[in-house]
């Protein structure tokens, strides 16, 4: 990740750049002793936040993990106007762009946040979850351009890459997601997919509860699938073949077929090894069969007043657990000219929680940073919560 290492220098300097520069919001100070300080930007129309990690020997500023933008090139260009802003004297740095490496197609990709009210440019629209190296999804999409392609990847660099390689091939019906295909799902419309591809998930045989598919993400997948489409699951480990069997089998209006070593024209990395293995590779399609009511949407997560800084310092820190979903309240921070101040906060269901800020200012109400949750109704009864909690009822 692009980070800059400069000779020490007081942060305060940082508060006189902030007023000149439109683009530098705000300097955070922890209430703890940690020597890390948060700078919150807007660069190239992203918010976010860079760490300042104050060592004796050096300032270490990257771009926080929460907040960072999925384009390396608009932090090593963040990085860089500041530094030259600041006139640091620079120790080391990763921030120069590099000239062979293509840019990513930055139309192609599109954040969770764009489906809450998404408009599809295609009638055609296919789904791959976890697509890894994008060989099958860049195929699909090469083959059927009348369609288009979602790929969801939790994987950074992997989603970088295929943003990549779209961009090197021109394709335009391909959109790359940076985010759990599980919340994804459940922010597509009823009734929408032609296909849903879930090719070598992560078998996770320790721990079951992390894999993708469950019951609630075949639920949540015949929900989308319009009548007639198919579920494609693909898997090399017996155990997930078996334990997909008895998900697959067990919700009504649908059905589904099992296929043993059913070649594809086209062989991702991960199929490759296994077929040198020679292991056997399972096939199950699962079919909708009827359509779907419409999914409920209107989901509110404003915060409709201010919160003061007694009722920020009053949160507990131990995670609030309730029956489906919990809070967690991380390190606090104040802004440098005592306006407010930012504060970690992870919530939402166990196996996908939601990692954001909330940032409080004297006289504007709370909101998340960077951006509100997936509109999910168990991130909606996260956020009743947080609302209990901050404002004391
Ligand atoms: C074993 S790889 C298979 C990749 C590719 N489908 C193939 O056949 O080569 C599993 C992929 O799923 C991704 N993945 C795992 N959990 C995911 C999730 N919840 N949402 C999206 N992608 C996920 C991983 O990052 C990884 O790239």
């Amino acid at each position: 990740m692009p980070h800059l290492k400069v000779e020490p220098f007081k942060t305060e300097e940082l508060d006189r750049l902030i007023a000149e520069e439109e683009w530098l919001h705000f300097r955070a100070v922890p209430e703890s002793a940690a020597p890390v300080e948060l700078l919150g930007v807007e660069f190239e129309g992203e918010p976010f936040l860079l760490e300042i990690k104050k060592r004796p020997e050096a300032t270490v500023l990257r771009a926080d993990k929460i907040s960072r933008p999925l384009d390396v090139g608009r932090i090593k260009r963040c990085l860089a106007a500041l530094a030259e802003k600041a006139g640091w004297k620079i120790l080391h740095s990763n921030i120069e762009e590099s000239a062979q490496r293509p840019p990513l197609a930055a139309e192609a990709e599109k954040s969770i946040r764009d489906f809450e009210s998404m408009r599809f440019p295609m009638e055609k629209v296919a789904l791959e979850v976890g697509f890894g190296s994008g060989r099958h999804l860049l195929w699909q999409a090469e083959r059927h351009p009348d369609t288009l392609f979602i790929g969801v990847e939790i994987h950074t660099p992997s989603a970088q890459q295929v943003l990549r390689q779209i961009r090197l091939r021109g394709l335009q019906n391909v959109w790359v997601v940076n985010y759990d295909a599980r919340l994804l799902l459940e922010m597509l419309p009823s009734n929408l997919l032609e296909a849903l591809y879930v090719h070598f998930p992560v078998p996770w045989d320790k721990k079951p509860h992390r894999r993708v598919i469950s019951d609630a993400f075949v639920e949540e997948a015949l929900r989308a699938l319009r009548p007639g489409a198919v579920l494609e699951l693909r898997t090399d480990s017996e155990n997930y073949y078996r334990y997909a069997l008895e998900v697959f089998s067990r919700p009504p209006k649908s059905d589904f077929r099992v296929e043993k070593n059913r070649d594809l024209p086209v062989v991702s990395k991960y199929e490759a090894r296994w077929r040198r293995m020679e292991k056997n590779i399972y096939t199950l399609s699962l079919r909708a069969l009827e359509a779907s009511s419409p999914r409920q949407a209107d989901f509110d997560f404003t915060f409709h007043e201010p919160v003061t800084y007694d009722s920020i310092r009053m949160v507990p820190s131990k995670p609030v657990v309730e029956e489906n979903f919990f809070v967690h309240f991380g390190r606090a921070y104040r802004f440098s000219d005592d306006s407010g101040g930012i504060v970690e906060c992870s919530f939402g269901s166990f196996d996908r929680p939601e990692h954001k800020y909330l940032i409080y200012r004297d006289k504007e109400p709370l909101r998340y940073f960077p951006e509100r949750p997936v509109a999910t109704a168990t991130n909606a009864r996260a956020h009743q919560k947080i609302g209990a909690i901050v404002y004391g009822r």
